[in-house]
């Protein structure tokens, strides 16, 4: 397969749509009188990739990113809304038929460590998406697993070993190479790099590129570093409390961010890169969350909150040429000097 097998009409389609989507979970009851909690993990996202395209997500802890990913790779059901792949409402395919579909999307996930089965051959672990699909013969299969571990910067003789045997690194490139065997057209992958070291995800980052011209892929990349996606993405959403609240090309969103909440999350990035932008939530996320009945969810914690916001919650709206942002003062931001060149 090469890119010169589509059609250029092809390319034009979308390749994953999601429409509304939101995913509500229940929490355990936590008294027997009381009705159990709920929570709004998604609360109506609404995104395009198109293909050979990348989007990246970025947004705190608890925002619903890994939710977002979930839903995209038809791993849970979503509460409302939809997800579609060149066209199929994944949710409404008979499970068979989603199975198959299953070749053109691949999940790679964040813990290099406990995301590959330990007691598993590499060979196994990699040629699983593959032999889910169906019976191959052993010969090809092989021939195939080679083929990607060679491609991920693994030699062939890794197939015979076991996980343990290998680094956070070349686990991770094991990961992709499990993801690349279907040859899918769009690979999720949810904080790919943050388990491992400075040096070693800009080696994996690195491949994750030359994988992307290579076959012409899509990635949604989902990190809390910005740096990160800026690095893969054509187009970078940040979500706060289930919602993408900005969207932009990533040269928009760094130059002129038009969310308050964009602005905290660039000034956060020289100061301590991702730890400090990760580590708040708790508390204050439960805390907005259950007393944002109207309003702007970010409101509380927005420094440029008037009444207005308090009171009416701002659509996602058009601020420029493919950038979106929903927040009443959006000119206003973006007419403030640029975060990140202030803060280096
Ligand atoms: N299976 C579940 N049951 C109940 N609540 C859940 C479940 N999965 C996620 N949540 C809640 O939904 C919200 C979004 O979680 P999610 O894991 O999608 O966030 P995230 O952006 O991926 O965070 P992180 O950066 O920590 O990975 C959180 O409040 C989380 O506690
Ligand atoms: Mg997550």
């Amino acid at each position: 397969m090469t890119m010169l097998d589509q059609a250029p009409s092809a390319r034009e389609t979308p390749l994953l749509e999601v429409k509304d989507l939101a995913q509500r979970y229940t929490l355990p009851r936590e008294s027997l009188f009381k009705p159990p909690a709920q929570v709004n993990a998604l609360n109506g996202v609404t995104a395009q990739v198109k293909a050979g395209r990348s989007l990246g997500v970025v947004g705190e802890s608890g925002s619903g990113k890994s939710t977002f990913a979930r839903l995209v790779m038809a791993l849970e059901r979503p509460s409302s809304g939809s997800v579609s792949l060149l066209g199929r409402d994944l949710n409404q395919l008979p499970s068979d038929e989603l199975r198959r579909a299953r070749r053109d999307f691949q999940m790679v996930f964040q813990d290099p460590y406990g995301s590959l089965d330990p007691r598993q051959t590499i060979a196994r672990i990699v040629a699983e998406p593959l032999t889910a699909l169906g019976r191959i013969d052993r010969a090809a299969l092989r021939e195939r697993v080679a083929t990607v571990l060679r491609q991920v910067g693994l030699r062939d003789a890794d197939m015979d070993k076991f996980p343990h045997e290998f680094s956070g690194g070349q686990r991770q490139r094991i990961a992709i190479a499990r993801a690349l065997i279907t040859q899918p057209k769009l690979i999720v992958a949810d904080e790919p790099v943050s388990a491992l070291d400075v040096s070693v995800q800009a080696q994996v980052l690195n491949l994750m590129q030359d994988l992307q011209d290579q076959f012409a892929l899509s990635y949604i990349l989902i990190s809390h570093d910005l740096a990160v996606v800026d690095l893969l993405c054509d187009e970078i959403a940040v979500m706060y409390l289930g919602r993408i609240v900005e969207q932009a090309r990533p040269e928009d969103l760094f130059a002129h961010s038009a969310h308050p909440y964009t602005r905290a999350l660039l000034d956060a990035v020289p100061r301590a890169r991702a730890g400090r932008v990760r580590r708040r939530r708790g508390a204050q996320l439960v805390a907005s969350q259950s007393s944002a009945g109207v309003g702007c969810p970010y409101a509380p914690r927005c420094p440029l909150a008037d009444q207005h916001c308090r009171e009416t919650a701002p659509a996602l709206r058009s601020v420029g040429p493919a950038h979106l942002a929903a927040c009443h003062h959006a000119e206003a931001v973006m007419a403030l000097p640029p975060a990140v060149a202030e803060a280096g």
